[in-house]
């Protein structure tokens, strides 16, 4: 698939392969690696990201909600899928269809789902149970009785998974950890029936604490290389290698005289007499305004971002002339330079993860291996 605009995502998928491998080395063989790969696969891409965490030993994968999942069967992937959010009875036929399970954690929408599931359909649950976290999942070991009843009642239900999430794996204050855990521990002690699948562990639980009372891991943002925290940073087990980065090439490039301003607003004027060269990226890419001062990298060289960020452009103040066609990296290495994820995260004062899901789909994902690309995704020009 073509790209008409000098503006790239460059996802390296050796780096996805050895976070996913050092992973799977450290679990027992009977523990199942679900790869997160909801919100495009944090920003890398859905269909792309989901078959190469599957060759490097994933097991299945998690979305957040069921469109996700129908996309991902419709880009022909076939290994079993979680929708971790909450989804709508009156999907439940969808999802028997497409075989994708569903989390559940009111005995209500069970009673709901089963008008709408055909006959003879079969739709796979996953129990959400609420340790602490306080978002979605049940409360109480009665809600879970009655949830288990109601699946074992009727065949129209698979009971396949029991899970929770927690708040605070990727913090080295370990209280509320451990209260959720043995909480967790409770819920799976009371069940009746064991489902396939019991599973609690994010990147963070499954690399600090290595869940081995339990047979899956939710795998996600470690598995893009990305620490879970700067906290825990320190104490990961194994390197992880980023799997994004950010490049774009110079469209135009002048100097500039003493007085001179760039950009809307007019906020910077040079002192002296400086080289701005224009860059094709911009807030509309989610390369936002307040990325104003942030540093690029040009021949190896940092360079400031100037100006206010346009909605498709910006302009970097660069230390010498660089022609039209020279690239410049937003986010990765050039020579003994580097710019990181977590640099850009410190810059917007969040976390890791909202950076390349920042990064919108007008910018192509070109994705490689061994250093050659195999494929190039730019949804802008995909058939509808
Ligand atoms: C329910 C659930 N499980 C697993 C994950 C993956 O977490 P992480 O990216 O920290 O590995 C998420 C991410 O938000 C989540 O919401």
């Amino acid at each position: 698939m073509p790209y008409y605009r000098d503006t790239w995502v460059e996802i390296q998928l050796d780096h996805l392969d050895h976070n996913i491998r050092s992973m799977s080395e450290r679990l027992s063989a009977d523990t199942a690696i679900f790869a997160v790969v909801k919100a495009n696969a944090y920003g890398h891409g859905y269909a792309q990201i989901a078959r190469e965490a599957l060759n490097s030993g994933a097991n299945a994968l998690c979305v957040a909600f069921l469109d996700e999942g129908i996309h991902l069967r419709k880009k022909g992937l076939k290994a079993p899928i979680l929708v971790l959010g909450a989804s709508r009875p009156e999907d439940a036929k969808l999802a028997a269809e497409y075989d994708i399970s569903l989390t559940v954690f009111q005995e209500d929408w069970l009673e709901e789902a089963m008008k709408f599931i055909g006959q003879g359909a079969r739709l796979k649950i996953h129990v959400k149970c609420d340790t602490g976290m306080g978002r979605i999942g049940i409360r109480d070991l009665g809600e879970l009785k009655g949830i288990e009843k109601k699946l074992k009642n009727n065949d129209c239900f698979l009971f396949e998974g029991l899970f929770t999430h927690f708040a605070t794996a990727d913090e080295l204050d370990q209280s509320l950890f451990n209260v959720q855990l043995n909480k967790f521990n409770d819920y799976v002690h009371s069940l009746e029936t064991k489902p396939v699948y019991i599973h609690c562990a994010n990147s963070a639980a499954a690399m600090l604490h290595n869940q081995k009372n339990f047979n899956a891991i939710r795998f996600g943002i470690a598995m893009y290389g990305l620490s879970p925290s700067p906290e825990i940073k320190p104490y990961l087990p194994f390197e992880l290698k980023e799997v994004f980065s950010l490049h774009t090439k110079i469209v135009n490039v002048k100097k500039v005289h003493p007085g001179d301003t760039v950009s809307y607003g007019a906020t910077y004027t040079a002192e002296q007499e400086e080289w701005i060269a224009t860059i094709p990226i911009g807030y509309a890419d989610g390369w936002i305004r307040k990325l104003q001062g942030q540093e690029v990298l040009v021949n190896g060289k940092r360079a400031q971002i100037v100006g206010r960020v346009c909605m498709d452009q910006c302009m970097i103040r660069i230390p010498e002339y660089s022609p039209i066609g020279t690239k410049v990296t937003l986010i990765g290495s050039q020579e003994n330079e580097r710019i990181t994820i977590d640099d850009i995260a410190v810059k917007l004062e969040t976390i890791n993860y909202e950076i390349p899901c920042l990064i919108s789909a007008r910018v192509p994902r070109v994705y490689v291996k061994d250093n050659s690309i195999v494929e190039v995704y730019n949804p802008i020009l995909e058939t509808f």
